[in-house]
């Protein structure tokens, strides 16, 4: 996978195994032990690509409680944390989920936003997340179709409203589900642009990588 990664172009890679508000301290050795091999086995190899570890925490009720673990934020920062939705999540439970966090002082990295057919209604469900703090993101595989005709579809739409913040790839393995970056890149270039696409594959995830504060957001009148 991180050779596929490597001939993308790829040099930074944040491994976010699955949790849930279950996971905890257990959870978090298994994490930190795994990664420390891959973590050996890359220096071994002088693979030319950086791993972090953060997660990808499906939401729970009980989510504020798996925060305080190291692996629970992306890159260990405590800035930005990655949160993923059951499918059929209404609109509504999201953006309740994105106003704790503000107290919480966490940012929520809405993980392929694409996937949630109810919070995907219009451009101004994206707007609302948007302004209450969330960043939205989408998988590349999705964008480049592979999941199907309809998630790219959705895919296409929403990135072409500008709300979409990060592409990420949600790799799983080496075949069907390996890193998909470069093609997300230039199908997301046709859609907004080369320089904004960009800033969704580079700057952005960048600042997260870095835990550095996001730039507010705010809606410019059309
Ligand atoms: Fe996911």
């Amino acid at each position: 996978m991180l050779e596929s990664a490597i001939h993308q172009g790829i040099t930074h890679v944040l491994c976010t195994p699955h949790a849930n508000d279950r996971s905890n301290s257990h959870a978090n050795e298994l994490f930190q032990l795994r990664f420390k091999e891959l973590k050996d086995k890359i220096a071994k190899l002088e693979l030319p690509i950086e791993i972090g570890l953060g997660s990808e925490i499906m939401f729970g009720m009980n989510i504020q409680d798996v925060l305080q673990y190291p692996f629970a934020t992306l890159n260990g920062t405590g800035k930005y944390f990655l949160i993923e939705f059951p499918r059929q999540t209404p609109f509504e439970i999201i953006l309740n989920v994105v106003k704790a966090a503000k107290r919480w002082k966490v940012i929520p990295v809405i993980a392929h936003h694409e996937r949630y057919p109810l919070a995907c209604r219009s451009e101004q469900q994206l707007i609302q997340l948007r302004t209450e703090g969330a960043i939205l993101s989408i998988d590349a595989g999705s964008l480049v179709g592979q999941f199907g005709g309809a998630i790219q579809k959705v895919s296409r739409e929403i990135v072409a409203t500008g709300h979409i913040e990060i592409m990420m790839s949600d790799a799983h393995d080496d075949e069907k589900q390996n890193f998909r970056l470069a093609e997300g890149r230039a199908a997301a270039a046709e859609l907004i642009g080369a320089p904004r696409a960009r800033e969704t594959v580079v700057d952005a995830p960048r600042r997260v990588w870095n835990g550095e504060p996001w730039p507010k957001f705010e809606m410019v009148k059309k």
